[in-house]
């Protein structure tokens, strides 16, 4: 399976804070947005990632990220020219998917929370169809919503419906099969000009083919829309963080425990970051795990 992280908006929401940087970039306590994203597919077992971002921004991602071969994975990049919609990503990755299954991830989007990995794991695992994962708000509004029916199947989903069927949001990570671009091919821009990531899953769900996996309460799934979302998740890492001693979503960290760099390697990543906790951090992993 392949991945995508799209990271191609311009972020206005947090002009002033993300005018000289792409709002993904921008840190989240202690490492830039989008280590995030990325965690989350490589704890699915991805290590294909096509990054997609603007063009203003292309090489502030590749300084970040490189090739991805100093953490044992693959990262390419691509250039989203103007925000005409999320489902726009499989148009753009046509290339990069081929005849692979694909997750796609908004850059912005933070998940944490026990069983996580192993559920992703699973649902990487599934050959047809397409897996969502839905999380109770209360602000559904604001989202795509899904709808179940007495059996917790989802019967309807809606782009940020003025009168929510439910509380349900669809959280932006969602994993498809090959048909995804010849789907995403059929669709037709909405009112607001966008080739809808929900008008994509409606295709699946209406052809039986979309699974909705609920995300429960022991979940986080975090916003950093807005500068006082930005904050709270930069808090709820730090406190879980200093809690537990461990680190969340440190991509060297991960791609250690998933084995695709060696502690010799772990120790090498360690030594750039030598002059404070993040350095010492991979250095302890390195030399105990
Ligand atoms: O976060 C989950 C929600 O994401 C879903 O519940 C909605 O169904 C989905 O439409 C989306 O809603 P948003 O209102 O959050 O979408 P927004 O336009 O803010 O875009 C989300 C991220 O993707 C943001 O970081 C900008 C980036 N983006 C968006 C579009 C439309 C792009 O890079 N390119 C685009 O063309």
């Amino acid at each position: 399976m392949k991945g995508i992280v799209l990271a191609a908006g311009a972020g206005s929401r947090l002009y002033p804070a993300s005018l000289p940087i792409s709002k993904i970039l921008l840190p989240v306590y202690d490492k830039p947005m989008i280590y995030y994203p990325i965690t989350t597919l490589l704890l699915a077992g991805i290590k294909e990632i096509l990054i997609i971002t603007n063009k203003y921004d292309i090489d502030n991602f590749k300084k970040v990220l490189k090739d991805g071969s100093q953490i044992g994975v693959k990262f390419s990049y691509a250039i989203q020219k103007e925000p005409k919609g999320i489902a726009e990503s499989f148009l753009i990755a046509e290339d990069f998917i081929k005849d692979s299954p694909v997750a796609l991830i908004l850059g912005d989007n933070i998940f944490h929370g026990f069983g996580f990995s192993s559920m992703l794991k699973e649902v990487a695992k599934r050959k047809t169809g397409a897996t969502v994962f839905g999380y109770l708000v209360q602000d559904p509004e604001r989202f795509g919503v899904v709808e179940f029916n007495k059996n917790n199947k989802a019967v309807s989903i809606e782009e940020k419906p003025k009168n929510p069927k439910s509380n349900y949001a669809v959280t932006g990570l969602y994993f498809y099969d090959n048909n995804v671009v010849e789907y995403a091919k059929m669709l037709k821009p909405s009112l607001r000009g966008e080739l809808e990531i929900t008008d994509l899953n409606k295709i699946y769900l209406e052809k039986n083919k979309l699974q909705v996996e609920i995300l429960g309460r022991g979940f986080a799934w975090l916003d950093t829309g807005t500068f006082e979302s930005l904050l709270q998740a930069a808090n709820f890492v730090q406190s879980m963080e200093i809690n537990t001693g461990m680190k969340i979503a440190s991509i060297e960290e991960v791609a250690y425990r998933m084995g695709y760099i060696s502690s010799n390697e772990l120790l090498k990543l360690a030594k750039n970051y030598k002059q404070n906790g993040y350095g010492k951090y991979l250095e302890k992993i390195a030399l105990t795990v």
